[in-house]
């Protein structure tokens, strides 16, 4: 079987939708491979702030990009040999990812890393550009979104079940901004192509995403295999 047609789905959406939980789940239940692509960007964030790395140095943080040593073990994401799954969901990372993820040369530089993720039986990832720049060829792709106020009280609960302080008005505003940064930027923005189905998740639980993701999936596969017997 040839790399590309192995079955993509590609989510993409906004900070804190709840896309890494859907597609979490969702490859679980196909036993698919999974790439949450924000965890590049936020591990080259913390490589930047170990290194007290000049933030608009973008040849040092494209280097960074280039040489991440990451392994992503389950759910334990390790760099440099040290666990930093935690670590690189604080907000700190979360907003200096999105200021490194705006220059060309850093994406590109992640861009044949993410490919490599696209391993039988199946890859589900999410991010912001995995539809439209890095798996345009995905067989389902997905605008995964909920309302800013929804997302801000999403990621609360997420940050204070980690264990990780955080006040609501703060996220909103933090959420805001990233919106705004990622939406205008020139080099992959973040939004909805034409051939995504958009998931509005602002009144849905997780497992009713899961599994409109699912029908989805399931209705596209149905149809593939109707067109490969005929
Ligand atoms: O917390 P949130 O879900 O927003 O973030 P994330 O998915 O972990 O990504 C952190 C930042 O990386 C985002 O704000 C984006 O600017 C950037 N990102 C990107 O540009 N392209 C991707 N494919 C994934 C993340």
């Amino acid at each position: 079987m040839q790399k590309n047609e192995i079955p993509v789905i590609a989510i993409d959406g906004p900070s804190a939708s709840g896309k890494g939980t859907i597609a979490q789940l969702v490859a679980k239940k196909l036993a698919f491979h999974y790439l949450d692509s924000g965890a590049l960007y936020r591990l080259i964030a913390l490589k930047a702030l170990q290194s007290h790395a000049d933030i608009l140095d973008k040849d040092l943080l494209t280097n960074i990009a280039r040489d991440l040593n990451v392994i992503f073990n389950d759910e334990e994401i390790i760099l440099d040999d040290r666990i930093v799954t935690k670590e690189i969901r604080s907000e700190q990372c979360g907003i200096l990812a999105s200021q490194i993820a705006a220059y060309p040369q850093v994406r590109e530089a992640l861009t044949k890393r993410q490919r490599t993720f696209r391993q039988l039986p199946g890859l589900i990832t999410d991010g912001r550009d995995m539809g439209s720049v890095i798996f345009p060829d995905a067989v389902l792709k997905i605008f995964l979104t909920a309302s800013p106020e929804v997302r801000a009280q999403r990621r609360h609960k997420q940050l204070i079940e980690k264990g990780i302080n955080a006040n609501i008005t703060d996220l909103l505003q933090d959420i805001q901004k990233r919106d705004e940064r990622d939406s205008n930027r020139s080099v992959a923005p973040l939004q909805q192509s034409a051939d995504a189905r958009l998931l509005d998740t602002t009144l849905l639980s997780i497992s009713q995403a899961q599994d409109t993701v699912l029908s989805w999936y399931n209705e596209i596969f149905a149809k593939n295999s109707s067109l490969n017997v005929n």
